[in-house]
């Protein structure tokens, strides 16, 4: 077993030589922006926020003043920070699903190069225009597929271009939502709603495709998908089920109460603002009260699926499933790529790697940064990439939007096969 802990600081060890911090503006303050910061905090030298626009006065006062922004620096609405031409290297992007297009447009024509959360956009023309205004005014824009820098993920896309196991013959890969994140997401929270965020192929797993054709270097001709939103409906609900867990008989007994996952067990609460004057406490009681979040799953006004299968055919003619499981405790993804000359399989804790000839086998521990912050290091070493494609322009930054545009393509059209029953051709 090889133990691979030490990878991500090896990664962060390759720094860009910079002359001078990269002046970074922040639209949407929620919790990707303060990832993406974490590494202006370690490295103050390479990279300044010298900006933040947000809606929400929390959130807004809680960056600027954890970087010292001025008060004429903090802005409640992207025009007024457009309009006041502050000097600037970047901005990042990250507003919630169906919020990226203006302002990515905004940024681009303003000059400023754009890091832009996924999904790019909600429909394939504004990608498409996004690209193409960057390319008109000479801007770099970069996507946050992150799994492009996750050691784990890396060392698979290595393994299988060395070329010691031949060519890809099929790949299945299992995107495990986990119940707790999708009851907190996909049933209750933001991305619940097609109209408001997007589907859940594109809101959840635009990074496993982007990973899919990463690794497999190939394009997709042909693709069918299936799924439907089956079990967190109201005629699902138990006997006894209340409109809020706080209000319901069967609530001990739920696997998806909402005071278990936020009260009790204390998870996904950091998204939760805490006002001054109140307790996290008394916060999570007021949510389970009032807010999105106490509501009972049966209950809800979601209209994503609850799974989700995706099957392609590759251009080299390999053949690729992708299965995104909501009911399931494992919140990972499980890959098992089968090659002309051997196998590889792993869950993000180990990778194991076999030969059909001679015996040969090797498993790569991971287990040490599994689940560790910032995706194991990857959000930072996304902006440590953009930073050096911001210095250099020979530098290829490893999450073009063009990549992206392909993996969000394939999203649209499997939500097509899923609502039409067709198989679609990607040529047509
Ligand atoms: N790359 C990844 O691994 C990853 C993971 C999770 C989420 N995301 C994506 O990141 C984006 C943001 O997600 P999040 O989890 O940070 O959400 P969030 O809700 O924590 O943050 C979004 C913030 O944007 C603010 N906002 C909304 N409209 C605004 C506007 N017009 N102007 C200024 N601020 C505005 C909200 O008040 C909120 O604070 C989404 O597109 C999401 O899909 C990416």
């Amino acid at each position: 077993m090889y133990d691979c802990s030490n990878i991500c600081e090896d990664l962060m060890k390759i720094k860009p030589v910079v002359s001078r911090p990269v002046k970074i503006a922040v639209i949407g303050a929620g919790n990707r922006a303060d990832k993406y910061l974490e590494y202006a905090r370690r490295y103050p030298g390479r990279l300044q926020l010298v900006a933040v626009v947000e809606l929400n006065e929390l959130r807004r006062r809680a960056m600027a003043d954890r970087f010292g922004l001025p008060e004429d620096r903090r802005y409640v609405n992207y025009d007024d920070f457009f309009a006041d031409r502050v000097e600037a290297d970047m901005v990042l992007v990250s507003t919630p699903e169906n919020a990226h297009f203006d302002p990515a447009i905004k940024a681009i024509d303003a000059g400023y190069h754009l890091l832009l959360e996924k999904p790019i956009a909600q429909r394939l023309d504004e990608c498409r225009e996004i690209a193409r205004r960057a390319r008109e005014r000479g801007v770099r824009v970069g996507v946050c597929h992150v799994l492009r820098y996750h050691p784990y993920f890396a060392k698979i896309r290595e393994l299988v271009a060395s070329g010691e196991f031949g060519r890809i013959v099929s790949v299945n890969h299992i995107a495990s939502v986990g119940l707790d994140r999708a009851t907190h997401s996909y049933v209750r929270g933001i991305f619940r709603r097609v109209r408001e965020a997007n589907p859940i192929l594109l809101a959840k797993c635009c990074h496993d495709i982007d990973f899919l054709l990463w690794l497999t270097r190939s394009r997709c001709s042909k693709l069918s998908s299936f799924g439907s939103l089956q079990w967190f409906r109201a005629e699902n609900a138990p006997a006894g089920a209340g409109e809020r867990c706080l209000d319901c008989k069967i609530e001990p007994q739920c696997p998806f109460s909402a005071r278990d996952l936020y009260y009790v067990r204390r998870d996904w609460v950091a998204s939760f603002d805490v006002p001054e004057g109140m307790t996290l406490d008394d916060a999570i009681l007021e949510e389970l009260r009032t807010g999105l979040f106490g509501r009972c799953v049966y209950r809800c006004d979601n209209d994503v699926v609850d799974r989700q299968l995706l099957s392609m055919e590759m251009d080299d003619a390999v053949v690729v499933s992708l299965s995104m499981e909501m009911f399931s405790n494992d919140d990972f993804r499980r890959t098992h790529i089968w090659m002309t000359g051997g196998e590889i399989d792993g869950d993000e804790r180990t990778l194991r790697v076999r030969k059909f000839r001679g015996g040969y086998e090797r498993t790569y521990d991971f287990s040490d940064i599994a689940g560790q912050s910032f995706h194991a290091g990857a959000d930072l070493y996304l902006i440590d990439d953009f930073i050096q494609a911001l210095y250099d322009p020979d530098h290829v930054f490893l999450t073009s939007i063009e990549d992206s545009i392909e993996s969000h393509r394939i999203c649209y059209e499997a939500e097509r096969s899923r609502r039409t029953g067709e198989t679609i051709r990607m040529d047509e």
